[in-house]
């Protein structure tokens, strides 16, 4: 059957609502997207009949959980095309994903006189984690820089790689401009020069197909909650080899094999990266999410998405002194844009008035402002539920927003 938007909406009991009587359109997809029904069964499912801790008990409760909880983590696994179970870790989402890698990646591989290579388009939980393990290991943060189209530069990106290299950390799609990068190329050329990368799939997990061994990334990281899963769990992709060479990043229960005062040895993967009790209910949870994206068919969504991507630029781009920031023609579906003498904020207080739910602001992307010289955006990211007619509806209040605030 053809994917069809009006009927996928009614899976999601929270767009059905109406904001100051006016039916919700909901376009802060890049912050977080909302959760189908079935999401929202499988939690209260877990809550009401098999909450017990995972890896601990031998009742049968808690073997249940258990068995969910890694049959979780295989649903990931096939999710991502990677190779072993062991080489997904739950989080509690990408930003604690990097951290983990910038820490325990860091202990390993990094020494003083390294680089490590993020780009101007980063959002701030893949620049902040490089720039700590920077401090500590006294290594230098190096940049790629974009151009005004918000396509990063590649030759750039060819003449910072040495042999000094250590890891290339970059997003796959921007969070702030919707620009689709390169990373297969990326991937493949840093390996060349010998260098490990770190994919933020942050915003891209939830638009495009990932096959980690087709990419052959070396550590991929997303959040639950930007693909329909709930918050407070995350993904840590990494190559099994690596992840073995590296140190734990937290200690505590589940993750050692044995303690004794004098000398603690730790758990094999992917315990070696879950101290504490992990988050196995939203694990289940962001599963659930999978499978029901999945079952939705990926390729529909995405064909669908790539329409109203081009519906949307379509429209936007007619509404006279608005600007789009990040014109690249690989993008997935999220719009920054300005509107000539309108600060972003007051353009969102209008919108939110009108029903329209958007992000103001800097979008934690403060160097993606600073090259363009400008304190924010207004930003629409949009998920497979929205539509060309919700689309109408941003492009009129726009234009309301106009007659109000430069009258
Ligand atoms: N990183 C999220 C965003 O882009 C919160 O809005």
């Amino acid at each position: 059957m053809a994917f069809d938007a009006e009927i996928v909406r009614k899976d999601f009991p929270i767009l059905q609502q109406q904001v100051y009587g006016k039916p919700l359109v909901y376009m802060d997809n890049g912050a977080t997207t909302q959760k189908p029904q079935a999401v929202i069964d499988c939690l209260v499912r877990m809550y009401r009949t098999m909450n017990a801790n995972i890896h601990r008990g031998v009742h049968f409760l808690s073997e249940q959980t258990t068995e969910c909880y890694e049959q979780s983590r295989r649903t990931v696994q096939s999710f991502l095309h990677a190779p072993f179970a062991e080489e997904i870790i739950f989080t509690r989402g990408a930003t604690d994903s990097i951290n983990a890698v910038a820490f325990s990646f860091g202990e390993a591989y990094v020494h003083p006189g390294d680089e490590i290579l993020v780009s101007e388009m980063e959002h701030h939980s893949n620049i902040v984690p490089w720039q700590m393990m920077c401090d500590r290991k006294k290594a230098r943060l190096r940049v790629i820089p974009m151009h005004d189209d918000g396509t990063l530069d590649l030759e750039a990106f060819r003449a910072s790689l040495s042999g000094k290299t250590r890891l290339v950390a970059v997003t796959q799609v921007s969070n702030t401009l919707g620009t689709v990068n390169p990373v297969a190329d990326i991937i493949r050329e840093a390996h060349q020069a010998g260098t490990r990368v770190l994919i933020d799939a942050a915003q891209s997990v939830q638009h495009l197909s990932i096959d980690v061994k087709q990419l052959d990334c070396d550590f991929l990281a997303f959040s639950g909650h930007k693909l329909y899963g709930p918050t407070g769990v995350g993904v840590l992709y990494g190559k099994r080899d690596l992840l073995n060479e590296m140190p734990p990043y937290q200690g505590g229960g589940d993750m050692i094999s044995c303690v004794t005062f004098e000398k603690t040895t730790y758990n094999e993967l992917p315990l070696k990266f879950e101290a504490g009790t992990n988050n196995y209910i939203d694990a289940a949870g962001l599963a659930c999410a999978i499978d029901y994206l999945t079952a939705l068919g990926l390729p529909e969504v995405q064909a669908y998405e790539k329409r109203l991507t081009q519906y949307a630029l379509s429209q936007l781009k007619n509404i006279p002194g608005l600007r789009i920031y990040g014109e690249a023609p690989e993008r997935a579906a999220i719009f920054s844009f300005l509107v000539e003498g309108i600060h972003p904020y007051d353009m969102g207080m209008v919108l939110d008035k009108l029903g329209i739910a958007v992000r103001t602001g800097t979008h934690c992307t403060q160097p993606v402002m600073d090259h363009y010289n400008i304190d924010g955006t207004v930003r629409a990211s949009l998920a497979f539920y929205n539509t060309e007619k919700e689309i109408d509806i941003l492009c009129e209040g726009i234009c309301r927003a106009k007659k109000i605030l430069l009258a």
